[in-house]
């Protein structure tokens, strides 16, 4: 007689069997690298759960599913349908708000009224043609470091770098940029969400300033036109507006930086890549993809808009799902040897920039303000290498990001 098989488990029973306790605060490894920190979790299930509301966005849900592979991320980012990503990110919540970032925190049909009006900023040519100044900037602030042997590369290149770029495209003031700096930082990575809200609030405050200010006096700057133009014949509405300033604010600051981080602490630490570089220059726009494939900085979110059995997870409407593109970075299932760099390596397909509606806007600047900081830092410096007493401190939150990265030279 064969053994009758085991009973089925109920959904509590399932749900329980799927949670985990994570956090990557807790993991002494994720300080030193959160990438192979986060791999760990493919030892696990694919989809587990979460428990604990350490973010607005997951109030009043005792947690969030994770989903830590690449063709589960990618079945999720390609079906707004059943995965919404409607107030996912949550910065408005922060200070009691209900407007979205705009055109991330919109979901089809809505979403693709608005990624055309930002569409023509972003094109491959716009980015091409901003090369130049972008190439000059890099240069400055390289040259700035002339005489030094060593610098703390955040602050002397990683953030400023990105932030600069964005100033422009914004025609902002450069004499702001620490003031945004300071804010970004918060409201990604501040202790306490009073600390983040505070900083959401400051933006907000800010950004109305500016739509205010380049409506009495309109430019040729994105803002403004964002300001004239029409959605379905109507102006663009307010929270809409705002949304869309706040969007193009926190896309473009913090991620290049962050990407930036990992990736010149990948060179110090493996002057081998470096002079594969400086030996053949042509190799930098592979080197930067191949980069861009193992160092996915971004977690992003979704609601469930249904009840689903999720590769055996069960998902009801109004759960909160984690999709930390890291883990689709380092899947082994999705590349081989994850955690090698290979610049010649063959499909550097990957889920940094996102997939389906909400593909990252700016990933032709993106990808041109790295291949551009390779080209000048390769050209113009001497072999890097961690800086002997300086300590690297990496962060594990919405973005993975490289707070300090003490480098020398020479
Ligand atoms: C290495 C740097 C960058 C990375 C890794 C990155 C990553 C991402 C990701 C993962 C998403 C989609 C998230 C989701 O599906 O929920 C996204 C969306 C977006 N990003 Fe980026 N990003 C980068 C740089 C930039 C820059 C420089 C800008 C320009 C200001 C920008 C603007 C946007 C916009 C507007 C969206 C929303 C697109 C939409 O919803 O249709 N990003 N980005």
């Amino acid at each position: 007689m064969s053994a009758a098989p085991p009973p089925a488990l109920d959904e509590a029973d399932l749900r329980a069997s799927l949670a985990r306790h994570w956090s990557m605060n807790d993991d002494p490894d994720a300080a030193i690298c959160p990438f192979h920190a986060g791999a760990k979790l493919h030892d696990g299930p694919d989809v587990f759960f979460k428990a604990g509301e350490a973010h607005v966005r997951a109030s009043g849900l005792g947690g969030n599913w994770v989903v830590t592979r690449y063709a589960l991320q990618e079945e999720v980012l390609l079906d707004p349908a059943r995965f919404s990503s409607h107030l996912s990110i949550g910065f408005s919540r922060l200070i009691g708000e209900d407007w979205p970032l705009v055109p991330l925190e919109l979901d089809p049909p809505e979403h693709a009224l608005y990624r055309k009006l930002i569409a023509p900023w972003f094109t491959p040519a716009k980015a091409r043609a901003l090369q130049g100044e972008i190439s000059a900037l890099a240069v400055n602030l390289i040259e700035g470091l002339h005489g030094a042997d060593e610098c703390e590369f955040m602050e002397a290149f990683g953030r400023p770098y990105p932030v600069t770029v964005f100033m422009r495209m914004m025609d902002l003031p450069q004499s702001e940029r620490p003031t945004f700096q300071g804010w970004a930082d918060d409201l990604l990575r501040g202790a306490t969400m009073d600390l983040r809200g505070k900083a959401a609030g400051a933006i907000k405050h800010y950004l109305l300033g500016l739509i205010a200010q380049r409506r009495a006096r309109p430019g040729d700057d994105m803002v403004s036109s964002f300001i004239a133009a029409e959605i379905d014949g109507a102006a663009v509405p307010p929270d809409r507006l705002l949304g869309l300033c706040f969007m193009l604010f926190v896309g473009g600051l913090d991620t290049v930086a962050s990407s930036l981080g990992f990736i010149f602490r990948e060179l110090a630490l493996r002057p081998g890549l470096q002079a594969q570089l400086r030996a053949d220059p042509g190799l930098i726009p592979a080197a930067a993809d191949e980069f861009i494939r193992a160092f996915g900085v971004v977690t992003t979110f979704r609601y469930a808009t249904c009840d689903m059995d999720f590769h055996g997870a069960p998902i009801r409407k109004g759960d909160l799902v984690e999709l930390p593109l890291g883990l689709s970075s380092r899947d082994d299932r999705a590349h081989g040897a994850p955690h090698d760099i290979d610049f010649n390596r063959r499909g550097k397909r990957s889920l940094t920039f996102s997939t389906g509606p909400h593909t990252c806007a700016g990933l032709h600047l993106a990808r041109a303000e790295i291949r551009i900081a390779l080209e000048e830092w390769m050209r113009r410096m001497p072999c890097l290498r961690p800086a002997p007493h300086g300590k690297i401190k990496t962060a594990s939150e919405s973005v993975w990001a490289i707070e300090t990265l003490p480098l020398a030279w020479g």
